[in-house]
């Protein structure tokens, strides 16, 4: 049978990730992956996980496999309001800040509505702006900003949302400064648009000071997304987002249309894990194993690069970004890499307009430390070569 016909205009506008086609390609264990944004299976809290589901058994019984409320459980709400200080009506739990991203994007765009973000970006989210049909346009904060969206508005455009990952961005593992964020919001106030404030990574932070949320500048104007992924283990898929009541009530009417509730067993999990302190005595652990990794791939690009490679220092997170002289194609030369066994991600794949073709992302949370050295010698050492025809 024929299929091809039978689909809605809109999955014309669906795109494929590039990060997941290299995970379908290669088995990540077998080469050296600087690729996915996975964290490390360790920090996984396996006996917490263990000890947590009988207690959840025996505290919620069959709650905890029934139905539950659109807004997520109170217990996790409760708990998530009181670790970022914000009132439980300002919560609303999500299957994921993967959906979150979608349905704030769905209740908020319709086809054509600009949404502006940087330039590179988070690609799961051009995905979702792009399957809604958004026309998305890079705008920089700290370039000019004024006169790039009043030539959008001069083309008869409304612009919906600016969305931004202020903390260890993915993938530039760059975190925006209170000077930048309160620019940032002073546009939103001037042109009248709200902010999408996507922060998964902000609790990995492994030097310097936190920066204020935008949310905590303009919690009227901003949508906080947060995420259990990178802090307890992304296989629950579980998610929240802060904002106005009265925008969380739009966005939990559009949610019963997409799963009814996150998922009660997760939502249990996860609450007893914040609440007992379980959470934040992991947190520790992921912090100095990750900023272990960071330093070390951090002295390894040092040691290895060529010269005319520069990169990003990320103050937490998981990546750092490389860029390359110009004229250096890192999707062309994605499969030398591959064949040499070793996977990045290649940055113009996170840039709106297809730019940054000399840009690369790698992580350093997945890759075992003691890999690192052989993996960024191979990279480097092709680099260096590929720089030699440009
Ligand atoms: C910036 C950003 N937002 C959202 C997500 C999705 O995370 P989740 O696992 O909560 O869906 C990711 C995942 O890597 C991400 O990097």
């Amino acid at each position: 049978m024929e299929y091809k016909d039978r689909f809605s205009e809109d999955v014309g506008n669906f795109f494929r990730s590039p990060v997941r086609e290299i995970f379908k390609r290669v088995d990540l264990n077998a080469i050296f992956s600087f690729a996915g944004g996975y964290p490390h299976a360790s920090t996984f809290p396996m006996e917490d996980i263990r000890a947590l589901s009988s207690e959840v058994i025996d505290k919620y019984g069959a709650k905890a496999f029934q139905y539950g409320a659109t807004q997520g459980v109170p217990e996790l709400r409760q708990a998530v309001s009181e670790r970022y200080g914000v009132a439980i009506e300002r919560v609303q739990i999500t299957t994921s800040s993967q959906q979150g991203i979608d349905v704030c994007t769905r209740v908020l765009v319709d086809p054509g509505d600009v949404v502006l973000t940087s330039n590179p970006t988070y690609l799961g989210a051009l995905q979702s702006f792009k399957s809604y049909r958004a026309d998305v346009r890079a705008v920089k904060v700290t370039e000019a900003p004024e006169a790039a969206i009043e030539a959008i508005l001069a083309e008869g455009k409304k612009i919906k949302f600016y969305y931004i990952i202020p903390d260890f961005q993915n993938p530039s593992g760059e975190t925006m400064s209170l000077e930048e964020r309160k620019v940032l919001v002073a546009l939103a106030e001037k042109y009248d648009f709200l902010i999408v404030e996507d922060s998964p990574y902000r609790e990995l932070r492994y030097e310097g000071e936190p920066v204020q949320t935008i949310y905590s500048l303009a919690p009227e104007r901003t949508l906080h997304l947060g995420s259990f992924s990178k802090i307890f283990a992304p296989g629950f898929r579980l998610g929240w987002i802060l904002g106005n009541p009265a925008l969380l009530d739009c966005i939990y009417v559009c949610k019963q249309s997409l799963d009814l509730c996150p998922p009660m067993f997760d939502q249990y999990m996860a609450a007893e894990f914040l609440s007992t302190g379980r959470l934040d005595a992991n947190l520790v652990k992921s912090i100095e194993l990750y900023r272990g990794k960071r330093d070390h791939l951090l002295s390894l690009l040092e040691k290895y690069m060529p010269e005319g490679v520069s990169w990003t220092h990320p103050e937490g997170g998981l990546f750092l970004f490389l860029t390359m002289p110009e004229g250096f194609d890192s999707v062309k030369f994605y499969d030398t890499a591959l064949d040499a066994g070793v996977a990045y991600v290649a940055g113009s794949f996170f840039h709106v307009d297809g730019s940054g073709l000399n840009t690369m992302r790698m992580n350093f949370s997945f890759l075992a430390t003691e890999r690192m050295e052989e993996g960024v010698q191979i990279l480097s050492g092709l680099i260096r070569k590929e720089l030699e025809k440009l």
